[in-house]
């Protein structure tokens, strides 16, 4: 029998706040797995923990108690130099807002983590082409984000979240401003990614009509995990 190696997977993850004496358990003891190429979303009503969730697979946050397990290493364990390694080497971020820088060009912006990352240029320029034929963008490299349409935006920010040829890209809401054609696209092509790429996908959403093209779907309530129906059905075409 062969073993799919998890690539990420947590353990009984909790995570509390306090404020002043009240305790707000936003996250309780959630267990999930996520496999090589495997598209996951996460639905849940607002405050129900998906950005904590998101936050604390990132190792941008803490957990109060459990663990996140990437690459069958704990996490919380490692240097603060070592998860700030592996988040800019394993882990690619897309955000509801997009967050491009509004002077770069999207072929700058594409390119801006290989240049954080001491690439050398003509290696940046072939990756950075290769990212926005991917998202289907080639013919908009020289626009500014403000010459692009909302959908056209979260594009190039997703060309900037697979640049450095990542395992996992992290999305809170990556489909909230949009409407629901550029929403069905976007999701479409991380479903393309994961197909053709084997890249994994863990992206938060609020529009169910999207989670017919997730492998999984996970739910939260109250900061819970329950699996939904489908969840167990790889999907492929
Ligand atoms: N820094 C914080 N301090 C205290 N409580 C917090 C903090 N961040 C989040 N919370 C609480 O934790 C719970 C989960 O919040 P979270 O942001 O993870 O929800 P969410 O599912 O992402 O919601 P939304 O769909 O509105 O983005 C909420 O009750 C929220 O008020
Ligand atoms: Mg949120």
């Amino acid at each position: 029998m062969t073993r799919v190696q998890r690539l990420l997977a947590t353990v009984d993850l909790t995570r509390s706040y306090r404020l002043g004496s009240q305790e707000i358990t936003a996250l309780r003891q959630v267990n999930m797995n996520v496999l090589p190429g495997q598209f996951i979303a996460v639905v849940g009503r607002s405050g129900s923990g998906k950005t904590t969730l998101l936050n604390l697979l990132a190792g941008l946050d803490k957990p109060s108690s459990g663990q996140v397990i990437l690459e069958e290493k704990d996490v919380a364990a490692m240097s603060e130099d070592a998860r700030t390694r592996l988040r800019r080497t394993k882990l690619g971020f897309v955000f509801q807002s997009f967050g491009l820088l509004p002077l770069l060009s999207a072929f700058e912006n594409v390119e801006l983590p290989l240049r954080i990352a001491g690439v050398k240029p003509k290696e940046r320029e072939q990756r950075a082409k290769d990212a926005l034929q991917m998202v289907g963008l080639t013919r908009r490299s020289h626009h500014r984000p403000y010459e692009l349409s909302g959908g056209e935006q979260q594009r190039i920010a997703i060309a900037r979240a697979i640049v450095h040829h990542p395992s996992l890209i992290l999305a809170d809401e990556p489909t909230g401003e949009l409407d629901s054609v550029n929403a069905r696209s976007i999701f479409g092509l991380f479903k393309e990614m994961v197909r053709n790429q084997g890249i994994s996908v863990v992206a938060a959403t609020h529009d169910s009509t999207l989670l017919a093209m997730a492998d999984q779907v996970l739910e939260l309530h109250d900061g819970k995990l329950s699996t939904r129906e489908r969840e167990s059905h790889r999907y492929r075409d």
